[in-house]
This record gives structure tokens, sequence and C-alpha cells, in this order.
């Protein structure tokens, strides 16, 4: 999985290629043969590394992300292995939206779903497609914002920013009214697409603006250590920088695929909701759910994200009661994320057609100071949810914090049929 994998830095910082250096070739498949060949040919795809798309993959940071190397291997080789073609395809726990936006690549109805109410606005930005001429206007709208929100910097008009005195501690004293500003113009735009947009292209450049060094030092605790400095209209120009490159990638998307394809639909709930939110079109089933599921006790997507929920004015109560899996809950142990994980596999069962399959994208966990092997814990559970591990491929994984490797697994699943 990529912690903070961001192609879209800016133009002239934009990677070719760029390693996935925590997730190691795989060492072992086992089960249903091609199925397992499969899994493997996945992480395997995903070690070797990112071959950038045009396409908005990894705009915006999610730690991790799923490899879009992984869903992109999946999505293809099912042709061929499970002769799925078409088929609605879920991801109930969505995060930034790379299934989603390989699930239009591959031109599959596509359903995301997850707590986290930035979520659904990331998704629905990275899987928009825009024409030639749509673009024009896009652009032309970002330059006007990027010039206002210059020209309340040359003039100091005051503007207060509506954030918790934490967030704002986060910020040097001139950067902070310039990001002010900058939301302000961003929520004059007319028009809810671009609106929406530019807020997801804001809530991007906020760590890069910020006094740390990356989100990635934040979740190891590193927190504000290294301090950098921001010059002033670095955060507008930034903004514009980011909001052009998405807009040419999204560009490409819509070269790639056209207007036709089916638009994806991303919405906040619970993942344990699954079946009750599938689309009736389908029929309330999905031909495949492909996610990856929180890490027991690895991240804290609550707080990582606390700075942009508050920016942006959304509301993350449920999403910090019913985070799964966070780092900040390790006290709580092994049987309650055991718990968890086991709603999450009933509400997937309930939610496959009879010949649908589930592959999940896995870690170890570490809960109370005990590992958990993924692998392990998904064939302990998946009996009691009427589901049962059909083949799984391993790769081991540096861990940032020392100590012996943990292992990712991509593990299948199919519905046990009574
Ligand atoms: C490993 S990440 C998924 C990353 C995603 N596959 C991507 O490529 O960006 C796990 C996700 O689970 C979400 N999550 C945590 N608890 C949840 C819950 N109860 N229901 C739905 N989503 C939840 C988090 O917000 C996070 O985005």
């Amino acid at each position: 999985m990529t912690d903070d994998h961001d192609p879209v830095a800016s133009p002239s910082e934009r990677p070719v290629r760029r390693p996935f250096v925590d997730l190691a070739p795989p060492t072992t498949a086992r089960g249903d043969d091609a199925l397992a060949s499969l899994l493997f040919d996945a992480l395997d795809a995903a070690a070797e590394g990112v071959v950038e798309h045009d396409v908005p993959h990894g705009f915006h940071s999610w730690p991790a992300g799923m490899p879009p190397a992984v869903a992109a291997t999946i999505l293809d080789g099912l042709v061929d292995v499970d002769g799925q073609k078409g088929g609605g395809v879920v991801d109930p726990f969505s995060g930034g939206g790379t299934v989603g936006l390989e699930a239009v690549l591959h031109r599959r109805p596509f359903l995301g779903v997850d707590l986290n109410p930035l979520s659904a606005r990331v998704g629905a930005v990275r899987t928009h497609r825009r024409s030639p001429g749509e673009a024009d206007q896009f652009k032309a709208v970002v330059d006007a914002v990027v010039e206002r929100s210059k020209r309340r910097v040359r003039e100091r008009v005051r503007v207060r920013a509506e954030v918790p005195d934490d967030v704002a501690a986060a910020y040097a004293p001139h950067v902070l009214p310039e990001l002010a500003g900058l939301l302000e113009e961003v929520a004059a735009v007319d028009g809810d697409e671009h609106r929406r947009t530019l807020a997801v292209v804001f809530s991007s450049i906020l760590t890069k603006v910020s006094r740390r060094r990356g989100d990635t030092a934040r979740l190891g605790g590193d927190d504000g250590a290294d301090e950098k400095r921001v010059g002033r209209f670095f955060a507008s120009e930034f903004f514009g920088a980011k909001a052009h490159e998405l807009c040419r990638r999204q560009v490409a998307l819509f070269a790639r695929v056209g207007p036709a394809a089916p638009k994806p639909r991303f919405v906040v709930d619970d993942a344990r909701r699954l079946p009750a939110l599938l689309p009736p079109a389908w029929g309330r089933r999905a031909a495949l759910v492909l996610t990856s599921p929180p890490y027991g006790g690895t991240y804290d997507y609550a707080r990582h994200h606390a700075h942009r929920l508050a920016w942006l004015g959304l509301d993350a109560e449920r999403f910090s009661r019913d985070e799964i899996g966070a780092r900040r809950r390790r006290d709580r142990g092994p049987a309650t994320f055991d718990a968890e994980v086991a709603a999450v596999l009933a509400a997937v069962s309930d939610s496959l057609a009879d010949d649908g399959l589930a592959v999940l994208l896995m870690g170890d966990g570490e809960l109370a100071g005990q590992r958990v092997p993924a692998d392990g814990q998904l064939e302990r559970l998946a009996r009691g949810a009427g589901l049962s591990v059909v083949a799984v491929a391993s790769a081991p994984r540096l861990d940032w914090r020392g100590g012996p490797a943990r292992q990712e697994h991509l593990v299948a699943l199919r519905r046990v049929h009574r």
C-alpha cells in the first residue's frame, strides 16, 4: 500500500515513475490456481512500481491507498480467470477512490462507500471526466480564483480562518489568512461542480503549505518537528498549479473512456451497512467487491484528516466514533477488531451475487501489543459470515516502526452455497 503517494505535486515536481518502496515482491500464493496466480501478479505489479497514468491517480494523498496496479491487474485478470466482463464493482472502504478510478477505466459500474466525509468528495473529483471545452471554462475559473486570492494578500484584506486553534497553529501567520481568503474565493465560485472540485484541490495543498514536512511524518508521530518556510502567494499559486494539473488529468481520463462509461457513485456511510446501499438497478448485488479495509491499529484516518475536515467544514463526529481499526484505539485489542472485521465480512457476503467474488487487500494488524496476521484473521472469520477463502497471495512490507516485517495479503473470497 502507498503512504501519501501524490504524483500531482506540481507540474515541475511530477515523478514519471515511483516505486512502492514499502511493499516487497510477493513470496507466497495458495488456493485456487488461477486466482492465486492473479493475486500474486497483482502484488508483484504493485511492488514493481507505479506506472504513471495520465489520469488522476494519486491526486490528493490518502494514507494506505490501494496501489492502482493492484486494482488494474485484478480487473484485467478477472475477465479471463472468472469470466467477469461486467457487473457492479463495490469498494466499501473507498478512501481516495483508486478502485473507483480503475473501475471507470474498465468501464464497470461502481459504488464507493467510506465513512470519512472527505472520501466521497475526493473520489468524485478523481473520477470526473472533463471534455476539452469544459476544461477551458474550468481553467478560467481557477485563474480568476488565484488572481483574486493574491489580490487579497497584496491588499491585506482581513479575513478570519474558521478553524480551531490547533488547526490554525499548523500554518505560519502569513499563510493562515492567505488560505482563509483562498477558501472564501472557492466558496464564491459559481457552479456546484467547480466549487466542489476546487474545495478538494484546496484540501490537497494543506500539508504542503503547513509548517509540517509531510503527512507521513505526522502518521509516525513526528508532527511538526521539522518546520519549513512557505512564501507569500505560494498557497495561491500552488493551488492554481494543482488545479491545472488535475484538469489536465481529467481531460486525459475523458480521452481514455469518453463520456458514456458508467458514472461512479460515492457515498458517505459505514461499510457494515453495505447491503442497504447497493443500487436497486444492480438487483442489490455486486459482481465484485474490491477493497482495502483498515489495517488493525495501523492508521488513524479521523486524526490524519482532522485539519482537512475542519477547513472544509465537514462533520467528522460519526466517522470518529465508528472508524474501524483506528490506531488511536489499539488498546481495544484483537477481540474488538475481530468483531469489526466479522461485521464487515457479513456485509460483504450479503452484498455479493451468488457467483460474485470479493478481493481484500489487508495488512497484518497490531493491537494491544499483539500482531494479528490478516490472512489468518480473514480465514478464521469468513465462514461465520457465509464466505470461504479461495486464494491468498502475500508480500512482506517494510515497517516504518521497525521490528519484523509485516505482511500484506490479497485474499479472494466467495459466498458459501448453502
Ligand atoms: C486502507 S484505507 C482504503 C484506501 C482506498 N482503497 C484507497 O485506495 O484510497 C481504509 C479506509 O477505510 C475507511 N473507514 C474506516 N472505518 C470505516 C467504516 N466503518 N466504514 C467505512 N469506511 C471506513 C477510512 O476512512 C479509510 O479511507
